[in-house]
C-alpha cells in the first residue's frame, strides 16, 4: 500500500514538474530566465513556435540552428541577440523564411504582414548590433 502511494505522489510530482516546464502544453517553450540580455516577447514567441520551428529549435536542422536557435536564445549575449532579431526581419522581409519547401507544405506557417511588422518593430528597438564586445558592460 505504501509504495503504491508513494508511486502515485511520484508520478503526480513528475507531471507537475512537466507542467510547470513545458506550461502544460506538451511543447517546452523558451524558458523565461532571468536574464539582462534581450527578452522575445510572448506573442513574438507565438510566432515563432508557429513558423519557425522545428527547424530553428533544438534538434532542429543543423544549418538553421547555427544562424538561430531560439532553444538557446538566452545563451546568446546581448548583441548577438540584437543581430539575430535584426537578420530575423530582414529574412522576412525579403520573403525567405519560412523556406519555400515549407510554405508548400505548411502553407499555414507564412506570416502575415502585420505579424512581419511586429517583428521588426521589436527588432528595430533593440540595441544596435555594432558595439563592440570589449567595450560591452558585462
Ligand atoms: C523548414 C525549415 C525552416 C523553417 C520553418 C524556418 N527556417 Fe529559417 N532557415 C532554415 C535554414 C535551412 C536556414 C539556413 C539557410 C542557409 O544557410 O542557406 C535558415 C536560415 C535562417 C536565417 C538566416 C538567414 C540569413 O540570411 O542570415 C534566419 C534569420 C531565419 N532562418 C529565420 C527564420 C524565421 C524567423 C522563421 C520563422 C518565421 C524561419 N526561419 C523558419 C530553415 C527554416
Amino acid at each position: 500500500m505504501k509504495s503504491r502511494t508513494a508511486s502515485i505522489l511520484s508520478i503526480s510530482f513528475i507531471s507537475m514538474l512537466f507542467f510547470f516546464i513545458c506550461g502544460g502544453k506538451g511543447l517546452c517553450q523558451i524558458a523565461p530566465k532571468a536574464s539582462n540580455g534581450i527578452v522575445i516577447p510572448d506573442s513574438l514567441k507565438t510566432i515563432f513556435q508557429n513558423s519557425c520551428m522545428p527547424c530553428h529549435w533544438q534538434g532542429g536542422g543543423i544549418k538553421s540552428t547555427l544562424h538561430v536557435n531560439f532553444s538557446k536564445w538566452d545563451e546568446y549575449k546581448p548583441n548577438a541577440q540584437a543581430g539575430k532579431a535584426k537578420k530575423i526581419c530582414s529574412a522576412l522581409v525579403d520573403d525567405k523564411m519560412p523556406p519555400a519547401m515549407a510554405r508548400e507544405k505548411k502553407p499555414e506557417i507564412v506570416l502575415k504582414n502585420n505579424q512581419i511588422d511586429a517583428i521588426c518593430k521589436w527588432s528595430a528597438s533593440l540595441p544596435a548590433e555594432s558595439q563592440p564586445e570589449e567595450n560591452k558592460p558585462e
